[in-house]
């Protein structure tokens, strides 16, 4: 875990071309959101924590790095990471910047990890997460007592400084974000009392389950409508769990399974998927669109649902994404719009403005990416619409912009996988962020990528 994950390093565009056929059976790496959360909740437990299936991004790697910079230790030991933390409310302040790159999940929860911390951090990172809005978080830890010092407001670079004892709240997330939820469950954690988010519209719920397991007292309460009450004791014990397992990232999974779908002949299997149903919106939507995805072997595995995924070529048409779907396919927008570019028809998306706030403007680069590959679309202030063309004839050609975005990045080099002329993204760097097999993985099932010009 060395290096500076916010330096630039030099672009390096890449480019796929159309593909015979993809075969094989594959395993992704293990999910982004659990891995920051495997890092972040066994760093700031009491004992040992040993975590196996880690995805080894450079975001999860950030998050290791400022645990460490905070008192855990944290090492890799063979296949797998074995961390002593802190215990609960023994946080060190760190010294220096802890850079986040481009981790949008690792920089917001931190900052609700330490909020409640009487002391001063300072959080750095990329162009892209110095773009992004921070007050969605900040709003909460400032009604708990946290101080924030921004030179652009409620952007990165931005330092916390937290009160003596600070005030518990009851907070209502206003956007769908387990980001928000999950960042001011953790400044309860050195918070007295009880702190209690409400949650109109689920997200993802590994914040509420793991701390769970790792001792912290959380009760979930729903009522009819849907709406979710999370509260949390704070100050209470965190103790390493002895053998945590990371499922494999059904996001990382999403570009396969659209490669295997949309390229001729291919019959490609996933191992070990996270089928969360927070997490499986997009295999959801990509079967109401005709794809064949056959669930095999579900099975338990680190408490979450998991199964491999057998995915064959498959004629897609057209579909409606309802905007209550979004919250559980929030990341898998990009590749479902690669997916409905050789549907028969048109599928409309809706519900998308979070997208405007991801490691791009999604929206506006999925938009700018169909437009430069001949792909007929309209974007709306929160929708989108894609109308396909089956066969991918006269697809492709374009060079995309990716604004320092992987899974912008992944999902163009799916769909020039396909397509009938090559497909080019402008730098295919950050998909080291979150899945750093990508590549390898695609030219092992037979797929074309190549240095582009
Ligand atoms: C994540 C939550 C989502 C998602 C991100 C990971 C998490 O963000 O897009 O990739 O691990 O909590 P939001 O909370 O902003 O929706």
């Amino acid at each position: 875990m060395t290096g500076h994950a916010s330096t630039p390093s030099a672009p390096r565009p890449l480019l796929s071309r159309r593909a015979s056929a993809l075969r094989g059976t594959v395993k992704v790496p293990g999910d982004k959101s659990i891995s920051h959360r495997a890092f972040l909740f066994g760093g700031i437990a009491a004992g040992r924590t040993r975590v196996t299936g880690l995805l080894e991004g450079e975001d999860v790697l950030a998050t290791g790095r400022a645990m460490r910079q905070m008192g855990a230790a944290i090492e890799r030991d063979g296949g797998s990471w074995v961390i002593d933390g802190v215990g609960n409310g023994c946080l060190l302040e760190p010294e220096g910047v802890l850079d986040f790159g481009n981790a949008g999940t690792g920089s917001r929860l931190t900052m609700g990890l330490v909020g409640a911390y009487d002391f001063t951090t300072t959080f750095v990172g990329d162009a892209s997460l110095s773009r992004r809005p921070m007050g969605r978080v900040l709003d909460p830890l400032r009604e708990m007592g946290v101080q924030v010092l921004a030179r652009s407001r409620d952007r990165l670079p931005l330092s916390l400084k937290g009160p003596r004892v600070a005030a518990p709240i009851t907070y209502r997330v206003p956007m769908a974000s387990a980001q928000v939820k999950s960042a001011v469950l953790l400044a309860g954690l050195n918070t007295p009392g009880l702190t209690t988010v409400v949650e109109p519209v689920m997200t993802r719920d590994h914040t509420e389950k793991m701390l769970e397991g790792f001792g912290a007292s959380v009760h979930v309460e729903t009522d009819a409508k849907g709406v979710r009450t999370i509260a949390l004791t704070g100050q209470g014990d965190l103790k390493g769990v002895a053998d945590f397992v990371v499922p494999g990232d059904p996001s990382s999974a999403a570009f396969l399974v659209v490669a295997a779908l949309l390229v001729e002949g291919s019959d490609v299997t996933i191992e070990n998927a996270l089928m969360n149903p927070t997490r499986t919106g997009l295999i959801e939507t990509l079967r109401e669109m005709g794809a064949d995805i056959e669930i095999v072997n579900p099975r338990r595995s680190g408490g979450e649902d998991v199964a491999d995924l057998r995915v064959r070529h498959s004629a897609l048409r057209g579909v409606r994404v309802p905007a209550m779907r979004a919250p559980s396919m929030i990341d898998e927008y990009p590749v479902l719009a690669v997916a409905a570019a050789f549907a028969q028809g048109t599928t409309r998306m809706e519900g998308l403005d979070e997208l405007r706030v991801k490691e791009s403007d999604r929206l506006a680069a999925v938009a700018a990416g169909l437009l430069a590959n001949g792909v007929e679309h309209e974007e709306g202030e929160d929708w989108l619409t894609v109308t396909g063309r089956p066969d991918g004839s006269g697809l492709g050609g374009g060079m995309v912009a990716t604004h320092l975005d992987h899974r912008i990045a992944m999902s163009f080099l799916v769909m020039g996988l396909a397509s009938s002329k090559p497909v080019s993204v402008d730098d295919a760097t950050m998909i080291a962020t979150s899945f750093p097999e990508f590549e390898g993985l695609v030219a092992g099932l037979g797929g074309v990528l190549e240095p582009a010009g």
